[in-house]
């Protein structure tokens, strides 16, 4: 297959257009601001909310499949920033659905858990009407709307708290000013001896950046249509999941201190439970999303398999406890 992805150099993009070179297909990666790098991947630059260039890219390259990764995600930010979240998260999602549809490709796009209030009690399905709480949410929900609209070809895919190894020195922050990804943030905090402070009443299911591309893969090979929850298969708190990730890595589990959500004053409100259930994603393409240990496992094999692991790390690794220098607090900022 001839395959686009947006935003290439972003932590699924990567994932996802590596995957796809390794399993065979030509793959042509966009970035914003961070390049890709990834060899055997034509790279250029796109903004999607530039409509005329998404034309443009879309019909020189005549991709079969469209697998959009690109958004604004930070939370707080877009609740301040509402027409910019609007005019990235909806407005260039359907630019991009619609300049699909009329190069003859297939869209997939990544969507978001927080669709839902989060009131309900145990994961939520795709027949679970959404409720979005916040302006991101808002947005993210409104993209997939458009672009279902724009191109019946369209397959939607939604994670929660997605995480994986990235490098912690590389300055992968993301556009609206997100600072690396949940699980990579955390442990640089323990690694630094910061006391780190997690709430235990925002329940999701964290997944592993490397799963959902695989999930995502599944889904663009395959000819189904409509909405797929692609999450990790272990609802988990925040506090549970630092907890688990910790304790994976050696990291002795005193300097994760529990607290609520009312501790952080979140400019946007969080739903309280977004655990999804991918079993629809299981008997429609055969894809499995991972346990948690499972996860954890790759994702650990990833770390050690990184010749730029710092050095601190592998041996909090390798000996399986750390000594952190003493705490020093921290709140969780995601
Ligand atoms: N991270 C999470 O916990 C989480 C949870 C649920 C759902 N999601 C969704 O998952 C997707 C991928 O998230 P991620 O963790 O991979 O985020 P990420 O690492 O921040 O990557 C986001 C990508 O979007 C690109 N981008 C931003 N604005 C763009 C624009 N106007 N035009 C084109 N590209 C643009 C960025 O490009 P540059 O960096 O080059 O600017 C980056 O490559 C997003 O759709 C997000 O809403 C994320």
């Amino acid at each position: 297959l001839k395959v686009l992805v947006i935003g290439a150099g972003g932590q699924v993009g990567a994932k996802v257009a590596r995957l796809a070179h390794r399993k065979g297909h030509s793959v042509v990666g966009t970035y914003r601001s961070r390049a890709v790098e990834e060899s055997g991947i034509e790279t250029l630059l796109l903004d999607k909310t530039d409509r005329a260039r998404v034309e443009e890219v879309l019909q020189q390259h005549r991709p079969q499949v469209v697998i959009d990764t690109g958004a604004l995600h930070n939370v707080d930010y877009c609740e301040s920033h509402p027409e910019e979240a609007m005019a990235v998260n909806r407005d260039g999602t359907r630019w991009v659905a619609a300049a699909s549809q009329r190069a003859g490709a297939r869209f997939v796009m990544i969507s978001t858990d927080y669709v839902f209030d989060g009131l309900r009690t145990g994961p939520y399905s795709e027949t679970d009407a959404p409720g979005p709480a916040s302006v991101y949410a808002r947005s993210k929900l409104e993209g997939e709307q458009a672009a279902i609209s724009e191109n019946p070809d369209t397959v939607v895919a939604r994670p929660s708290v997605i995480y994986s190894w990235v490098p912690l020195a590389s300055p992968t922050g993301s556009a609206s000013g997100k600072p690396l990804n949940f699980a990579s943030w955390f442990l640089r905090q323990l690694l630094e001896g910061k006391e780190v402070r997690i709430v235990t009443d925002q329940i999701a299911s964290p997944t592993l950046a490397d799963d959902l591309a695989r999930a995502l893969l599944a889904l663009a090979e395959s000819s189904v249509t409509g909405v797929f929850h692609a999450a990790g298969a272990t609802p988990l708190s925040r506090y549970d999941f630092c907890r688990r990730l910790g304790e994976r890595l050696g990291f002795p589990s005193e300097h994760i201190v529990p607290i609520d959500s009312a501790a952080l004053r979140q400019a946007a409100p969080r739903p309280p439970n977004s655990s999804l259930s991918s079993e629809k994603l299981r008997r429609a393409v055969g894809y499995s999303m991972q346990e948690i240990g499972l996860a954890l496992d790759e994702m650990q094999r990833s770390m050690v398999e990184d010749p730029g692991l710092p050095a601190p790390l592998r041996d909090v690794l390798l000996a399986g406890g750390a000594r952190p220098e003493g705490p020093s607090s921290r709140a969780a900022m995601f």
